[in-house]
């Protein structure tokens, strides 16, 4: 994929549906009594995943487009998959589906691609043991294929080393077959979509600081969901209207959970002029956002603010390399273990654009403002990479060749065209 440089961006877009609220919509609706409507879905290859995976266990579910609908069976619904279920590139869907899997009463072989069986699965593997699963890892290496045998399960508090909200999930999934309450208490906060979502559909999830705790056996009930917009799709457009001269684009619908929205926080640290409209705070936030060109500069990003943008850090390393100064990003290190090492890769591909990066153990060091100009980059097969990389080939001089560009149809299929759309 050649990408050149674009002129100004202008107009309105409206990014597809957030990747997360997909796949959990399809997950909870397919153990839900009755028909779930879902509007917005994402039509990405990982969210399809998920249907494949639901379909394989007996649950009829209808897509078209982004309408799908979902004929639940209830939690002791699913059937037992006569085939091995492929979760594709899809860590979500691997590691929620995990959870569920645990607690049933027949057993499962999980497995995706390159990618999906080099990322960790001790996890998910250590907690749910922990509740009495029988879950092995094939190859004995702590990753997929998975080998899941269900059984009964059993209610812990489990003390998460990490901020993940696949690994919260899994658990509190698992809580739902287990024989008395599930708590999972996390270092920071990450995403909180499967607590809002499950209690919509009837469970008992509460939150209290960093812990989440569910009852068992919910009655869960098929509801309607509209998808907003996911903020990562977002981000690509909100760089590129921020860096690009004179331009303003207003994207519609934009999920703005507070679990989700630090990218909004870091580009305001870093000078950008975006303004929310519409907003709406019911159920899972949304607003339009108001992106301006804006002379940024550069910025510490640490913390708790990691876990609510851990997926838009290539984006924003893109961003710190256009803007003035120094940026650091630290307390990042679950960047390594994403759909490729986000820290390497980004750091090998900006340095070949003549940007002036240091990779360290949880993050990255940018001194940014050095001219970028075209080269070509490597996005293996992450589509967060090649996004963020088109990003950068519309700013800078000359043509930036992504490889393994069609990737971006994990999350984003119409991506390119959304991005050519804006440029007048
Ligand atoms: C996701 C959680 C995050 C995120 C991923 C989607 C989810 O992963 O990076 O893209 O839908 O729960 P971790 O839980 O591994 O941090």
């Amino acid at each position: 994929m050649d990408i050149k440089k674009l002129k100004n961006l202008e107009g309105t877009l409206s990014v597809p549906g957030d990747k997360s609220i997909s796949h959990r919509a399809v997950m909870f609706g397919s153990l839900a009594q009755g028909t779930t409507k879902i509007s917005g879905f994402l039509e990405g290859a990982d969210c399809l995943s998920t249907i494949r995976c639901f379909r394989k266990m007996g649950i009829s579910v209808e897509q078209n487009g982004s309408d799908v609908l979902v004929y639940g069976k209830g939690l002791h619904g699913l059937s037992a998959p006569s085939d091995v279920l492929d979760t594709g590139n899809s860590g979500t869907t691997t590691r929620l589906i995990s959870g569920i899997l645990a607690g049933q009463n027949f057993s499962s072989i999980l497995t995706g691609d390159e990618s999906i069986q080099s990322r960790p699965m001790n996890r998910i593997i250590t907690p749910l043991k922990e509740m009495g699963a029988d879950i092995t890892s094939l190859k004995n290496n702590g990753y997929a294929p998975l080998s899941i045998q269900g059984t009964q399960l059993y209610g812990i508090h489990y003390n998460s080393p990490v901020a993940s909200a696949q690994v919260k999930s899994c658990i509190l999934l698992a809580g739902m077959y287990a024989d008395g309450e599930t708590k999972v208490t996390e270092p920071v906060l990450s995403r909180n979509h499967t607590e809002i979502m499950l209690n919509y559909f009837g469970a008992d999830v509460r939150s209290f600081g960093t812990t989440a705790c569910i009852s068992p056996e919910p009655v869960l009930t098929a509801r309607e969901i509209s998808v907003p917009g996911d903020i990562s799709s977002a981000a690509y457009f909100i760089a590129a209207g921020l860096l690009t001269p004179n331009s303003e684009i207003l994207l519609k619908n934009v999920g703005i959970n507070p679990t989700r929205d630090g990218i909004l926080k870091v580009c305001r640290q870093m000078g950008a002029d975006i303004t929310l409209l519409n907003e709406n705070q019911q159920g899972e936030p949304t607003a339009d956002l108001l992106i301006r060109t804006s002379s940024l500069h550069g910025t510490i990003i640490e913390g708790e603010i990691i876990p609510t943008l851990i997926d838009e850090l290539p984006v924003i390393a893109i961003m710190a390399a256009f803007a003035q100064g120094k940026t650091i990003i630290r307390d990042a290190q679950e960047l390594k273990v994403k759909e490729s090492d986000r820290i390497a890769v980004m750091c090998e591909n900006l340095k070949r654009m003549g940007a002036d990066v240091t990779p360290t153990e949880d993050g990255m060091m940018i001194d940014g403002g050095k001219p970028l100009h075209g080269a070509c980059i490597d996005s293996h097969l992450d589509h967060r990479i090649a996004m963020s990389f088109a990003v950068a080939g519309a700013i800078c001089d000359g043509v930036l060749s992504i490889s393994g560009g069609e990737c971006v149809n994990i999350s984003y299929p119409e991506f390119y065209k959304d991005l050519y759309s804006l440029s007048k």
